[in-house]
Order: structure tokens, then sequence, then C-alpha cells
């Protein structure tokens, strides 16, 4: 067998914590498929943090480039793709992943979310007053919107890396 040729790009989409890159990044090594990044790719080309840039330029600047930046991956090269957590909302990105990808949900619950990001200063979306607060309003209003993905795959907080992407691999 030669190297796996993928039809689509994998593209990896849900909250914040819910292991995108890290299954994203796993799932390409598996395959030995090209990873895809969007927020590393979105701060290579600035040369600044994501939390940098909110600051900086604000998040509608941000939303800018994440299109772009999406729009071109998805040209460039089929791969496994992995989205910031905001990806996913906008009619004119969902478009764009259908059009080139296959959408996968990493759902995970709100509680197994905050176990993971509660330690992080990296998410300005969580600079708040009460952030679990902040997460869970975020979660709620965003569910319906992830359950537009193609597929949605389980996370849970026994399942390793691997098994997510194997997870994923199987769906
Ligand atoms: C965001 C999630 C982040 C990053 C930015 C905004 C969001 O990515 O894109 O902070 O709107 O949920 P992760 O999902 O990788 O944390």
């Amino acid at each position: 067998t030669g190297p796996l040729k993928l039809k689509k790009t994998v593209v990896l989409v849900g909250m914040m914590g819910a292991g995108k890159t890290a299954v994203g990044r796993a799932l390409a090594a598996k395959l030995h498929v090209p990873f895809l990044d969007s927020d590393a790719e979105i701060e290579s080309a600035a040369a600044m943090s994501i939390a940098e840039i909110f600051e900086r330029d604000g998040e509608p600047f941000f939303r800018d480039r994440e299109t772009q930046v999406i729009d071109r991956l998805l040209e460039k090269e089929r791969g496994i793709l992995s989205t910031g957590g905001g990806a996913f909302l906008t009619e004119r990105n969902r478009k764009l992943v259908s059009e080139k990808g296959v959408s996968v949900w990493l759902k995970a619950d709100l509680g197994l979310l905050w176990n993971r990001v509660k330690h992080k200063d990296t998410r300005p979306l969580l600079r708040t007053a009460n952030p679990y607060e902040t997460l869970r309003e975020i979660y709620e209003a965003r569910v319906p919107i992830y359950e537009q993905a193609d597929l949605a795959v389980e996370a849970r907080p026994a399942y390793s890396i691997d098994d997510m992407a194997q997870k994923v691999l199987e769906a």
C-alpha cells in the first residue's frame, strides 16, 4: 500500500479544551498526512499569540484572519485540520468546511472542558471575572452549532489522545 490519500480534509471542531489540537496532531501522525492548525497558522503569520492579537487588534480582526487561514489551508492540501473553538460558528466558515472537508465535533461535557482550560491563561475569551460562567455561556450557545458537524466523537476523561484519534478514524 502506498501513502494514504485523504479524499477530504478532516476538520476538527468543538470547544476550547476538547482536544482538537492534540487529537489532530496524533491522528495526522497515525495516518502520515499533514497536520494543519488554524490557530498556530494565525499566530505564526502575525508573529503574535492569539491573546496578543485579540488584545491589539480585537476579536473581529482575529475572526477575519481565521476565515482567510481556513480557506487557504483547505485549498492547500488535504490533511487533518484543527480549528479554534469559534471557527465553526459562522455560516461562511461552515460552508468552506463543508465544501472541502468533513467536520468532526469533539464533543466534551462542560466539566471536562473546564478541567482542561482552568489552569491556562492562553484563551482571551476566558479572561473574565468568572471564567467558569463564561465558559458555560459559550458552551450553551455553541452546542447547537457544533451539532451541525458531519460527525461527532465523544471525548471522555478516561480517553487518551490516542484513543480519541482512533475514535475519529473509526467515525
Ligand atoms: C476560541 C478558541 C481558541 C482560539 C481563540 C478563540 C473560541 O482556540 O481560537 O482563543 O472562540 O473558542 P482553542 O479552541 O484551540 O482553544
